[in-house]
């Protein structure tokens, strides 16, 4: 039995399915970043991130009690700035949409019981954001006219995942990763050697300087399906440099971070192509917070000047975790028809792709 309050949610959204200015304000708290952005439509009026990355560099990775905490501290302020950056108040807001999964799931709680009280507050309908799809939305900040069909290569600190869309909330998994996500792998051999958290952007740099020069596997070689594994490759770099140490031999960490970038970023960008030539499409999407690394970036250019397809990504700030990419997403859902999120709506650690939304 519905609510008086979520039927009058559901009514609310029938009327806002058409109108393409809607305002919504989202609210992202599934790892270390605190976000809420405002958008209208397509168009984002404002995006407040606060990272805790400086918090956690010193634990060399996200903990996650300290990471929850960290958001019941910020999240209320994080609020009412991305409002006033927006130029608008709550009773502007026509929707709040929040992540109620994947993540951890005590980060994931305090932007859960916080959207929830503030949509009730307001008498506005709530949309439960699948994380994942969020990251996919965020294409659509990048490129307004953004349509599918298209193939979207997913690949996040938690996810790696190569996609068909055929419609807005019509995702098909073609791949995924058999072991650790590609952003995990990027983190831990940053550890190795050396590197802060998060060890993406620290091994992009180190790779600059850098030849592929080390030899390391290419896992599921002959396979000839959508999937990954980076649990051998991540430990091949670890054995690389484990054995060169106890010998006591030179090496040269640029070449370890190039050859890794090289590796890890060639087989999603081979397996996204491989996954729009079967399945005939012109559009390879990349996505999540390895999507802002420049060389996947590069090698995606240059396979689409090879086989004519277009390619899109968003720009750096809207790769790794941000609100806009949910409350894109949100309005998606709005679009397709999807239900306001229950009274009961609750976190949830692990979300598949295929959910559309919580239920
Ligand atoms: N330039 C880069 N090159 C490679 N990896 C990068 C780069 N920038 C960020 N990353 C990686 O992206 C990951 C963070 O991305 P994101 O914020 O999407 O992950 P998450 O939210 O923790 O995981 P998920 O979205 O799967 O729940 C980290 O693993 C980080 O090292
Ligand atoms: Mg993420």
């Amino acid at each position: 039995m519905l609510t008086d309050y979520e039927k009058s949610c559901n009514e609310q959204l029938e009327k806002l399915r058409d109108k393409e200015d809607v305002v919504i304000l989202a609210i992202e708290s599934s790892c270390d970043e605190t976000a809420c952005a405002v958008t209208r439509g397509r168009e984002v009026l404002s995006s407040v991130v606060a990272s805790q990355i400086e918090i956690h560099k010193r634990y060399g990775g996200v903990v996650p009690e300290i990471a929850s905490r960290n958001h019941v501290m910020a999240v209320s302020e994080i609020t009412s700035q991305a409002l006033g950056q927006a130029g608008l108040q709550a009773k502007d807001v026509d929707c709040v949409a929040v992540t109620y999964g994947a993540g951890l799931l005590g980060a994931l709680l305090v932007g859960v019981s916080f959207a929830k009280a503030f949509a009730y507050a307001l008498g506005k309908p709530l949309m439960a954001v699948n994380h994942i799809r969020g990251h996919i939305a965020a294409n659509y900040i990048a490129k307004p006219d953004l349509e599918p069909p298209y193939i979207c290569l997913i690949a996040s600190g938690g996810h790696t995942a190569v996609v068909k869309v055929s419609g807005l909330e019509d995702i098909t998994l073609l791949g995924s990763t058999q072991d650790d996500a590609c952003g995990e792998a990027f983190d831990k051999v940053a550890r190795v050697l050396g590197l802060e958290y998060p060890g993406g952007p620290e091994i992009q740099r180190l790779a600059r300087e850098g030849k592929p020069s080390v030899h390391l596997p290419t896992p599921l070689k002959d396979s000839g399906g959508y999937d990954f594994s980076y649990s051998g490759l991540k430990t091949a770099v670890i054995n690389y440099v484990h054995s060169k140490e106890q010998r006591g031999e030179e090496y040269s960490k640029a070449d370890v971070a190039c050859s890794f970038q090289e590796k890890a970023v060639g087989i999603m960008t081979d397996a996204a192509v491989r996954a729009a030539l079967d399945n005939n499409l012109k559009t390879i999407v990349i996505a999540g917070g390895v999507a802002s690394n420049e060389r996947l970036r590069e090698m995606m250019r240059l396979k689409a000047e090879k086989y004519g397809f277009n390619v899109c990504y968003p720009p750096v700030r809207l790769c790794t975790d941000n609100a806009a990419m949910i409350a894109e997403e949100a309005f998606n859902l709005i679009k397709t028809g999807a239900e306001a999120a229950p009274a009961t709506l609750d976190a949830s650690a692990t979300v598949k792709i295929t959910d559309v939304t919580a239920v």
